[in-house]
This record gives structure tokens, C-alpha cells and sequence, in this order.
């Protein structure tokens, strides 16, 4: 049986996310990437038993990207249906092949991400499409026209909201400006984009943070992984923290952190 979960409107967007939701970086990819531990991929088996389990604590956000390596296809394959009741948010402009990632942001190079995210993800439809920047956020606006692609996507009907996943303040606050969303990095150790999320608040511009655990880097001792999600959803303007595990035990136990953080919300089913 479903649990309830908190939701939060993402911005203007119109569309709602539960106040936790999953990282899928791990599905996918262990090449690369900036986690404290090695670790194999999941068998489909163990992906079935994750989304399941997130199904039943009433997430409804999944992040991936296509620079997730096989994050897209596997969700494709495993996410349980319906399609209605998760906000799929993915990515455009990076991907992971043979061990390396490959940046393109040009026009012909979303158009094409976006398509095939579609395939992959067997849907008629993204729910939220980031730039996935490689640091660049400030030139990426003004030069690369990928924003303007997605805003053509977005008209055709192939995603309801985009954004861009920032890595600098001056990036930051610009996108600000243009999007429906961003995603942000944010955590007890590193507090620098924390006027990017202000200014989304104040645009009404919607905020998914990333990196909540410091990539798991602040998740030993104590109990800094409820401290941080209590922080981070009690700021304004958060609507969701993307957090990553692909470990049942540390879903579970991220979701009641989130619940405690936030009771007294709505949630969905308690109207
Ligand atoms: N540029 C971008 O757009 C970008 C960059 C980075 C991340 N992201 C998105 O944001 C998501 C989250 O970022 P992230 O995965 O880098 O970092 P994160 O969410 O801060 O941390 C994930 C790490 O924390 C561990 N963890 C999770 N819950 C835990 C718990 N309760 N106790 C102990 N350890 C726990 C996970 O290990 P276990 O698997 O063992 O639980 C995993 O190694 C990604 O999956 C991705 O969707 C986007």
C-alpha cells in the first residue's frame, strides 16, 4: 500500500513532487563518478525491489540522464505503471559511452537527446528536461540555443517543464530568470548556491536540489543524513531533494527523515 509522502508544487510548473525523491545515478553508471565507495550495478531484480519500494513510500520524482549510462533504458524497463504517477525528470547534453562523457548542447544535439530519452523511457512524454551543464551555465544560456529548443519541445508536447542543472552562482541566477526549473547542489557542507535557490523562491521559479548527502560523502556518523534533509526541506523555495541510493534500507529510511522534516504538510491523499 502507497504511503503518503508530503508534495510540493515545483514553481509554476503545475506540477507536483513529492518532497523526496530518487537519484538514479547508480542504476546505471560506476565508472566515473565521485561516490566514497566502489560499487557493482544492481541486478534488474534489485532495480524491480527499489522502484517498487519508492512506489510504495509515494515518491513520484525519478532523476536521470543520459549521462547516467544505462539509468534511462533500465528505468524504461522496470519503473511498475501506471506512467501517470511518476515525474520523470532527465537531462539533455551529456552522455556516458564507452567509459567517457561527451558534452553537445547545440540545437540538432537536444532535439535528438530529447527523442531518445523518449525511447528509452517508453513514454509519450518527459515531465521535466534539465541542461545538463558541464559548468559553462552562463555561456550555455546566451550561446549554445538549447534553452530555446526546449521551449520548441515544450510547445510540441514532448515535455511539460525545463531547466537546467547549475554549477555556478553567476549561472545560477540567470537561469533563475529563464527556466521553469533548476537543480541546484546544496548541503551542510557546501552552502555556496544557496542564493540561486533564494532567487528561484523569489521568481517562483521551481528548485530540485542535488548532492543533499554531499554524495554520500556526509553520510557517516551521527545522523547527518537526517540533519541535512531536515535543513534542506525546511528552507523556502525547496521543492524536492533528489537524493541517490540504490539500497532499500536507506530509501526507507530518507523518506521518514523527509516525513518528520515536514509534517504538518499535505500530503496527497489526506484531502
Ligand atoms: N549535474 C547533475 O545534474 C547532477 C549531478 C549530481 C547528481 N545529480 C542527481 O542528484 C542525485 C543525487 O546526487 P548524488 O547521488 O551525487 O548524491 P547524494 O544524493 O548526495 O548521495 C548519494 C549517496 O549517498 C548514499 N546514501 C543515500 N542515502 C543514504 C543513507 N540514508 N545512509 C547512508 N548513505 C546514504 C548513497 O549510497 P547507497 O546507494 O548505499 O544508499 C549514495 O552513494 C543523483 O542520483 C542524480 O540524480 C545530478
Amino acid at each position: 500500500m502507497t504511503e503518503p509522502l508530503a508534495h510540493r508544487p515545483l514553481g509554476r510548473t503545475g506540477i507536483e513532487v513529492g518532497v523526496l525523491g530518487l537519484g538514479t545515478v547508480k542504476l546505471g553508471r560506476n565508472q566515473g563518478v565521485k561516490y566514497p565507495r566502489d560499487f557493482d550495478l544492481p541486478d534488474d531484480a534489485t532495480v524491480r525491489e527499489l522502484l517498487a519500494c519508492a512506489a510504495d513510500l509515494g515518491i513520484n520524482l525519478i532523476d536521470t540522464a543520459p549521462a547516467y549510462g544505462s539509468s534511462e533504458e533500465r528505468l524504461g524497463q522496470l519503473l511498475p505503471g501506471p506512467r501517470e504517477r511518476w515525474v520523470l525528470c532527465t537531462k539533455v547534453g551529456e552522455e556516458f559511452a564507452t567509459g567517457k562523457s561527451h558534452h553537445d548542447f547545440s540545437p540538432a544535439a537536444v532535439r535528438e537527446s530529447v527523442e531518445r530519452s523518449l525511447r528509452r523511457l517508453r513514454t509519450h512524454w518527459l515531465d521535466l528536461v534539465l541542461i545538463h551543464s558541464d559548468g559553462n551555465d552562463l555561456d550555455l544560456i546566451a550561446h549554445s540555443g538549447a534553452l530555446e529548443t526546449l521551449t520548441e519541445l515544450k510547445r510540441a508536447g514532448k515535455l511539460r517543464a525545463f531547466g537546467m542543472s547549475t554549477k555556478t552562482l553567476a549561472g545560477g541566477l540567470r537561469a533563475a530568470e529563464c527556466c521553469d526549473l533548476l537543480m541546484v547542489a546544496w548541503n551542510l557542507a557546501d552552502e555556496s548556491q544557496l542564493p540561486v535557490i533564494d532567487r528561484c523562491h523569489q521568481l517562483g521559479t521551481g528548485v530540485l536540489i542535488k548532492k543533499a548527502l554531499a554524495s554520500g560523502h556526509a553520510a557517516t556518523g551521527g545522523d547527518p543524513v537526517r540533519a541535512a534533509i531536515t535543513r534542506l526541506l525546511g528552507h523556502p523555495g525547496v521543492a524536492s531533494l533528489v537524493v541517490g541510493t540504490i539500497d532499500p534500507a536507506h530509501l526507507r529510511a530518507n523518506v521518514a527523515a523527509a516525513r518528520d522534516a515536514v509534517s504538518g504538510e499535505c500530503d496527497p491523499g489526506s484531502a
